[in-house]
């Protein structure tokens, strides 16, 4: 069990607080893995007092709750939830929350600040924090938790983390990337090195390419105005997607504690060949979906959701090949494709290996003889699956391909959300899920050419109708006719 602490949520009332976060310590109090004594404080600009909290933090959970609502799981959890009113940008919030977190009855001095706000409130909240004297604990410790984006560019992300790391040193610092909670995205480490028999094919020679595919159902909601400026390629493969590539990638870490495992990771990231700005286009596409329909239903195309700005050219789909240059990787293709209003929901990790060096089926043709592919499926079912060829029923020698599935797909039956795991992870002090400066850092350095050349180049953009599987141009990234994009297991 962890030591207990006080849990001071920035952005109580908003969504990511209402939707991932509140459902997730239910869970933990369900579980039984939050500290007795452990208390969770709102802070937001509602005129709330502690019992209206409850009311409305009941009202977000019940819905959520995985295996129907537990009154009685909520009247403990209930007790262990507390509201402040308090504005970000009055400096005497501060205060008033020292003031409040000294003077309550029973609040562990333990601390942990989870910023569920804007990423323009984190350098001024840690300033806050640190003013009011928070930022250190005569006893016990003082966290901070944030969560993407990391800045808006290389440059925004430096200035960022001069000014946390003026208050916080990086021991206190848990970034989030909610991908690394999903319980697939950790499955490849356990695939990868608790099974030796992959390790001897996980490279160059024997793997064709790599493909880490997202896409979403949805569009952009009522995020306009956050979206607008971001794009695809910022909002999730400069963060998830290039998470998960340090993962297929990595070399073997020395053991699984934060560092060893950050070290690997790194070292991929590093290794990754920069895009030069003449080989933008043959790396990377981009393109926003225009009206479409799914399931006879239309759907509106970006330039028609609320708040988008008129004429706007930000990308909602984006695809970007990489090479990675070391001694497993060389040459081998990673693409990383990611879109918004697609055909379903689906993300997942394929791995498609080479060619026999040889065809000795004659009744089937090289180019009818399909690769063996590892797909590992993230969501929404968690699934993996790997394609063989075997021989066809009948007296032709001829092949078709089975497919071995782990589980039949049900391989967890529980669906734990990333943010349970992660912040279990944050009262124990454990790193190793979150990312450190020079992750941030140097993935910023990744997509920062795609993004200088993108942004010179605004006056048009391709399209692809909503509910669809995204522009078929996008194929272009691939270099032979017989590559193409992995949509989900059967697709
Ligand atoms: C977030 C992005 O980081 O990840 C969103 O900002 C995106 O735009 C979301 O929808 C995807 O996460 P998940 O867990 O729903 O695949």
């Amino acid at each position: 069990m962890t030591e207990p602490c006080t849990l001071v949520v920035f952005g109580a009332t908003g969504n990511l607080a209402r939707n991932k976060l509140l459902p997730a310590l239910y869970h933990l109090e369900e579980a039984e893995r939050l500290a007795p004594g452990s208390r969770i404080v709102g802070f937001g600009r509602r005129d709330w007092d502690d019992a209206e909290w409850r009311r409305r933090v009941e009202e977000e959970v019940a819905p959520r709750a995985r295996g129907g609502f537990k009154p009685e799981v909520m009247a403990r959890f209930s007790e262990r939830l507390h509201f402040l009113q308090g504005d970000l940008t009055d400096a005497a919030a501060f205060d008033r929350l020292r003031a409040f977190l000294e003077q309550t009855e029973g609040l562990p001095p333990n601390l942990v600040f989870y910023m569920a706000v804007g990423p323009e409130f984190y350098g001024p909240v840690a300033e806050g924090l640190a003013v009011a004297g928070l930022h250190r604990r005569e006893q016990g410790w003082s966290r901070l938790v944030i969560e993407k984006p990391f800045g808006y560019d290389l440059e925004s992300a430096e200035a960022l983390e001069k000014r946390l790391h003026r208050h916080f040193d990086e021991t206190q610092i848990y970034r989030i990337d909610h991908y690394l909670g999903k319980s697939t995205v950790q499955n490849v480490l356990v695939f990868r090195f608790a099974n030796l028999m992959l390790e001897p094919l996980w490279n160059r020679n024997y793997i064709d390419h790599v493909q880490i595919i997202h896409s979403e159902a949805r569009g952009i909601e009522q995020r306009a105005g956050y979206y607008d400026g971001v794009g695809a390629l910022r909002d999730m493969i400069q963060s998830h997607l290039l998470q998960m590539l340090t993962l297929v990638a990595m070399e073997p870490p020395a053991n699984l504690d934060a560092e060893s495992l950050r070290d690997e990771k790194v070292k991929v990231l590093r290794s990754i060949r920069p895009i030069t700005r003449e080989a933008v286009n043959a790396q990377a596409f981009r393109a926003q979906y225009r009206a479409g329909e799914r399931d006879g239903e239309p759907l509106r195309g970006y330039l028609e959701e609320e708040g988008v700005p008129h004429g706007s050219t930000t990308e909602t789909f984006a695809a970007l090949k990489l090479y990675i240059d070391n001694w497993r990787w060389r040459n081998v293709p990673f693409f990383l494709r990611t879109g918004k209003r697609m055909r379903r929901r689906n993300s997942l990790i394929a791995i498609r290996f080479k060619h026999p060096p040889q065809l000795l089926f004659r009744e089937t043709p090289i180019d009818q003889l399909e690769p063996n592919w590892i797909l590992l499926n993230i969501q929404p079912s968690e699934c993996m699956r790997i394609e063989l060829q075997v021989k066809q029923p009948g007296l032709e020698m001829r092949t078709h391909t089975e497919r071995l599935d782990a589980s039949q797909c049900t391989l967890q039956q529980i669906g734990i959300d990333a943010y349970e795991a992660l912040i279990l992870d944050v009262f124990e002090g454990d790193h190793a899920l979150f990312l450190r400066y020079d992750e941030v850092d140097l993935a910023w350095r990744v997509v920062d050419p795609v993004l200088k050349v993108w942004a010179l180049e605004r006056d048009v953009i391709a399209s692809y109708p909503a509910g669809s599987w995204g522009p078929p141009e996008s194929a272009r990234l691939f270099d032979r006719a017989d590559q193409q994009w992995r949509n989900a297991l059967d697709e």
